[in-house]
C-alpha cells in the first residue's frame, strides 16, 4: 500500500469536503491541521475542486490533499495535475482504475457488495471505500462482508453518514482503516466561517479514533 494511504490509515478519520469557493481553500486547512487531522479529500462536486486542490498542494504542503467523487479518467487526471496525493470513488470503475495506475495515483474505489470487492481485489486495490456506509446497513453488513474477505487483507474505508454518534462502532472493527465524512467540515459551517468548530470536531474526531484503536490493542 502506498505511504499516503497507510497515513491515512494511521489517522484514521478523512474529512470529506464540498468546497464552493477558493477562498474557503486556506482558512479550512488551517482549521484542519490546528485539529490534528492533516487530510482532506476534496470533492469534484463542485467548479472550484481543482483550484482548491491546486491552492492546497502549494500553500499547504503539510496537508495530504486528495480528490473525492472522481468519476472518470479525465478527472484522475485534473486531479494528479492540480497536485492531489490520492483519489477516491464512490463506485468502482475498471477505466478510473487504471487511469489511477497509469499516474501512479493511489486510489481508493467505492463498493457495496462482494462481487464490488473481489473486482477490486483482482485490480490490486486493498483499501476500499465502503459507501454510502448507513445506507447500506451500517456496521451490521460491513462486519458480515469483511468475513470472508478479511484474510485477503482489504481494509474499508466507510463513508456515507458517519457522525460522532456512529464514528466508534465502525473504527473498533478490525477491518475498518478509517472513516470519511462531510460532518467536519460543513457547508454551512464554512460559509459562516465558523473554523474553530471544524478544528472542535476534527480534535474530538482524532481523540475517539486514537481511544477506540488503543483499546482495540
Ligand atoms: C461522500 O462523498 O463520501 C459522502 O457523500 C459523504 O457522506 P456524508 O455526507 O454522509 O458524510
Amino acid at each position: 500500500m502506498s505511504d499516503v494511504l497507510k497515513h491515512i490509515e494511521e489517522l484514521g478519520v478523512v474529512p470529506v469536503v464540498a468546497i464552493d469557493t477558493v477562498d474557503h481553500a486556506l482558512p479550512l486547512a488551517d482549521a484542519l491541521l490546528a485539529g490534528g487531522l492533516p487530510v482532506v479529500e476534496i470533492t469534484f462536486r463542485t467548479q472550484a475542486a481543482a483550484e482548491v486542490i491546486r491552492t492546497l498542494s502549494r500553500e499547504r504542503p503539510d496537508l495530504i490533499v486528495g480528490a473525492g467523487t472522481v468519476l472518470s479518467s479525465e478527472t484522475i487526471q485534473t486531479a494528479v495535475d492540480a497536485g492531489a496525493r490520492f483519489a477516491v470513488a464512490p463506485g468502482f470503475n475498471p477505466r478510473v482504475v487504471q487511469a489511477a495506475r497509469e499516474l501512479n495515483l493511489p486510489f481508493v474505489p467505492g463498493i457495496a457488495t462482494p462481487s464490488d470487492i473481489e473486482a477490486a481485489l483482482e485490480c490490486g486495490l486493498r483499501l476500499l471505500k465502503f459507501f454510502p456506509a448507513e445506507a447500506l446497513g451500517g456496521i451490521k453488513l460491513l462486519s458480515a462482508l469483511s468475513a470472508p474477505y478479511r484474510h485477503t487483507g482489504v481494509r474499508f474505508m466507510p463513508t456515507g453518514g458517519i457522525s460522532p454518534t456512529n464514528l466508534d462502532g465502525y473504527l473498533a472493527l478490525d477491518t475498518v482503516a478509517a472513516v470519511g465524512g462531510t460532518w467536519i467540515a460543513k457547508k454551512e459551517d464554512m460559509a459562516r466561517g465558523n473554523w474553530n468548530e471544524i478544528t472542535d470536531r476534527c480534535r474530538e474526531a482524532c481523540a475517539r479514533a486514537h481511544a477506540t484503536r488503543n483499546s482495540k490493542r
